[in-house]
């Protein structure tokens, strides 16, 4: 049914829309430091890892910060987005996923997870979705964010499936990069003008058809 072995999902944008919330605790941080912050903006953060995301804000402030003033304001952005997401469950799940997570599994390949949120593992909990993954990648154990191929590469690693027959499934321009580089298949949740590096784009999970790709 899959020329496949292994399936890796992103969480934010793929399975669930977590990207709103993220966008209401980064305007907050931004504009308390001055900085204008709006749903353009936005777009550039995602897949961005939560330091990496901070300084592209910062970059926009009139004056510098120390890595401890940096440390505290990544904190408070994380206390907020921890606030907006502790109501989150399995309504916040985007159409199409659990059932795309039950057609991997049907076809018996392995299933894995790789988002650079720190959060993973509590939205999971929190969507009722925990034990469909056969790995999550701990964000926390991750050097190098996306475009970086690392954190696909470890969950090929964690699964026992060589890159070459994995599906990456990602929303984000930085997220397709990591895929494409770890030397997977890539298939775009989103617009093809937008993720141009995908090997297949489709709008939502809704589309998803694992015998096609
Ligand atoms: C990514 C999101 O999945 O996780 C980014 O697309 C977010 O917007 C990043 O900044 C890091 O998330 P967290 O939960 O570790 O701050
Ligand atoms: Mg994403």
């Amino acid at each position: 049914m899959s020329r496949f072995k292994a399936v890796i999902f992103d969480l934010d944008g793929v399975i669930t829309d977590t990207a709103h919330y993220h966008y209401l605790a980064w305007k907050q941080l931004a504009e308390s430091q001055g900085v204008h912050f709006d749903h353009a903006f936005n777009e550039n953060l995602k897949g961005i890892d939560r330091m990496g995301s901070l300084d592209l804000i910062l970059a926009s402030s009139s004056r510098t910060y120390t890595p401890e003033e940096k440390l505290a304001l990544a904190d408070a952005k994380n206390l907020h987005y921890q606030e907006l997401i502790a109501t989150m469950s399995s309504k916040d799940l985007l159409p199409g996923a659990v059932e795309a997570l039950d057609t991997v599994r049907r076809a018996g390949l392995r299933i894995g997870l790789a988002s650079v949120s720190k959060n993973a593992f509590t939205v999971l909990e929190r969507l009722g979705i925990t034990d469909k993954f056969d790995y999550v990648v701990d964000a926390a154990i991750i050097a190098r964010g996306k475009p970086d191929p690392e954190i696909f590469l470890k969950a090929a690693r964690e699964l026992g499936v060589a890159p070459a027959d994995c599906l990456g499934v990602e929303d984000a321009v930085a997220g397709v990069a990591s895929i494409k580089s770890a030397g997977m298949f890539a298939l775009g949740i989103g617009h093809p003008f937008v993720l141009t590096e995908a090997d297949v784009v489709i709008t939502s999970l809704k589309e998803f058809n694992l015998a096609a790709y």
